[in-house]
Order: structure tokens, then C-alpha cells, then sequence
């Protein structure tokens, strides 16, 4: 049997997070990342690309990512690891375990969304990740003022995103990223958003931003 190389405290399963939570079982940002700078949290964050080039770009945020798949977000920890860097760590679990019963409320300044799983099948849809119970559980953990990324090459999972945070009372819409002509292979935002360009698939990319009391209940 292979080695399983330990990648704590740049990846952390469940049982490891306890390690870092307060008096309340909520994640003690302080306790994670050895300072109180802003956090933002990257949903499906795969092998990593957008955690790697943010924690490296924007050494005054730290940067968590939430991962079902272990491989992947393992993947991702290796460089992380490789750096040491002090500002990323990735979670493998489920994030709306996470988000649920881990993060305190109105805790982190983005959420970061890209590319989730598009269940192509009708019969699967379901299986989405972004719901309206999905929207109030990253209303619920960000502060006001806080933003909400969400790309993808998925048209109908977008229009839907984007209706769904329309009637949100808690979501505004802000302006839309400019696409970017990427300067080398690094130079996209994911793994994802490189493939997809790559193949010449549009892109659609959305930015929403917190808004209301920190403990607004949306009805
Ligand atoms: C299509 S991939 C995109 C990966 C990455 N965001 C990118 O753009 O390269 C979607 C990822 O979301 C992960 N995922 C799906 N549901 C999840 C959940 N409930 N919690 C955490 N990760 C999830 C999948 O395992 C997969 O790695």
C-alpha cells in the first residue's frame, strides 16, 4: 500500500478541523490561519488553481477550500504544502457539512463558486449543488458587503444561479468580470475555466454582493 503522506495542516479532514474551533464547535479563523485577515472560502475548489495563485497574490487574505474529493483536493494541498503557504489551507469534505455546522455566521468576505458540477442529465439536476437552500447558506456566512463569485460554461445552471439571486433579498448584482487573455498556462482562475477557454466555450461569470443585516433571515 502506498504511503498516505500527511498534508495537515494544508489539508484537513473533518476530525482534524476540530483542532481549530472555538469554545461554540465553529471554526476559530484566528486558530487556522495564525491571524485575523479576512477569509474566503472556495466551494468545489478541485486541485486548487484559484486557492495556489490567490493565497500567493493577496498575502493580506487567507483562502480555505472545501473539497469532496479527497484526491483532488489533496492534489491541491501538495503545493500548497510544497510553498508552505501560510494562507490556504483545503477542507475534503462536503461543503454544506461545512458551511452548516462549521462556519460561523457572517464570517468570511467572499465565497468563491466555480464551475460546480453541471448533472447534465435531467434526472440528476437535483444533484446540484447551487439551490436556493445553497444561496442562504452562503448568506448566512458572509458579512454584509461580502461578494459571491459564480462561473461556469453551463447557460441554463447560470440563468438559473442568476434568477434565483435576483429574488434573493439578501444578493445585489454587481457589474460582471471582464474576461482576461490569459499570459501563460497558470493564468486562468481554475483548472475548469482553463479547459473550458481552451475548447473555446464561453464563459459566464457572476458577482453578487452580501446585503442586509449580518443576521437577516430570509423568509
Ligand atoms: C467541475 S469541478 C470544478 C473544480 C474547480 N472549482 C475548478 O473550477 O477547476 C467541481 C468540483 O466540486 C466538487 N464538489 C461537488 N460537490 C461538492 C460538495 N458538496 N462539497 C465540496 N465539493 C464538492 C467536486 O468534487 C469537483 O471537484
Amino acid at each position: 500500500m502506498p504511503e498516505v503522506v500527511d498534508l495537515r495542516p494544508h489539508f484537513l479532514c473533518f476530525d482534524d478541523v476540530l483542532s481549530y474551533v472555538a469554545a461554540d464547535g465553529l471554526l476559530d479563523w484566528t486558530k487556522l490561519f495564525g491571524n485575523a485577515n479576512p477569509v474566503e472560502l472556495d466551494v468545489g475548489c478541485g486541485r486548487g488553481m484559484f486557492l495556489f495563485n490567490a493565497s500567493t497574490t493577496q498575502p493580506e487574505r487567507n483562502f480555505l477550500g472545501v473539497e469532496l474529493d479527497f484526491t483532488e483536493g489533496r492534489r491541491g494541498a501538495k503545493r500548497l504544502v510544497k510553498r508552505n503557504q501560510p494562507n490556504a489551507r483545503v477542507i475534503g469534505g462536503d461543503a454544506n457539512y461545512l458551511l452548516d455546522r462549521l462556519i460561523r455566521p457572517a464570517s468570511l468576505s467572499a465565497v468563491h463558486v466555480y464551475f460546480p458540477d453541471p448533472w447534465w442529465k435531467r434526472k440528476h439536476r437535483r444533484r446540484r449543488l447551487f439551490t436556493d437552500l445553497f444561496a442562504d447558506r452562503v448568506a448566512r456566512v458572509l458579512v454584509p458587503g461580502g461578494s459571491l463569485h459564480m462561473w461556469t460554461d453551463v447557460a441554463d445552471y447560470f440563468e438559473i444561479v442568476e434568477a434565483l439571486l435576483e429574488h434573493h433579498p439578501l444578493f445585489k448584482s454587481l457589474p460582471t468580470p471582464a474576461e482576461h487573455v490569459a499570459a501563460n498556462d497558470l493564468d486562468y482562475q481554475t483548472s475548469f475555466e482553463r479547459t473550458r477557454r481552451v475548447a473555446g466555450l464561453p464563459i459566464h461569470r457572476g458577482l453578487w454582493q452580501r446585503v442586509g443585516e449580518p443576521d437577516a433571515i430570509h423568509e
